[in-house]
């Protein structure tokens, strides 16, 4: 008989265990902007063979719009209400990878919902990292087109660690290879949901 590589049935890993223990649940990602939430997200999803859903991607495909244009011509109360209100519904399509916008848990709401339908991972990054990543990747960041863009960084960054320190689990976002950080990821996750590996009587040294 053959086997097929493609059945959960011959995918006994790591990887297979997370997903049966996720059930419905959600892995999500939170931390602040240039923190890697979608590269790592998305390379996260690929890994465990689940969807990755970018949050501020499906708002601007909802409102035909990016979210420089929206904060502009609605302003920021109003895209922070579409933000809680996509993700609510995202949160009902698990299992999946979501990637929120660094501000989404700000919103309490939101808050509760990924509490009880999601596992939480803080990607976590030091101000100076996070810095260089948005200076030399995206410009459309609306909340850092300000006179002192370091200072707001290192305010958002004082209001926010207090919420994302609440997150269910923590990695470090280092200028790593991103297969480093999904590695640390996949981890942590499988401490978390599995619990830590046991070793049988017929693997334990004599
Ligand atoms: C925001 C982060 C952005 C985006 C919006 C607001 C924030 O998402 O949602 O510009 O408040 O930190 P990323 O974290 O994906 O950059």
């Amino acid at each position: 008989m053959t086997e097929t590589t493609s059945s959960a049935a011959a995918w006994p890993s790591r990887e297979g265990e997370i997903v049966a223990a996720l059930d419905k649940r959600l892995i999500v990602l939170v931390g602040m902007m240039g923190a890697g939430k979608s590269t790592i997200g998305r390379r996260l999803a690929a890994r465990l063979r689940l969807p990755f859903f970018d949050a501020d991607t499906e708002i601007e495909t909802a409102h035909r719009m990016s979210i420089p244009e929206i904060f502009e011509r609605f302003g920021e109360p109003y895209f922070r209400d579409g933000e809680v209100r996509v993700i609510a519904r995202l949160l009902d399509g698990g299992p999946a990878v979501l990637a929120p916008g660094g501000g989404a848990l700000t919103r309490g709401e939101t808050r509760q919902r990924i509490q009880d339908k999601a596992v939480s991972i803080w990607l976590k990054a030091d101000a100076d990292v996070i810095l260089r990543r948005v200076r030399r990747g995206r410009t459309d960041r609306p909340l850092l087109q300000t006179a002192d863009p370091a200072a707001t960084l290192d305010r958002l960054i004082a209001e926010r660690e207090p919420v994302y320190r609440n997150a269910d689990l923590t990695v470090w976002s280092r200028d790593l290879p991103h297969e480093k950080i999904v590695e640390e990821c996949v981890e942590a996750l499988h401490v978390y949901l599995c619990g830590p590996a046991t070793v049988t009587p017929q693997d334990a040294p004599i």
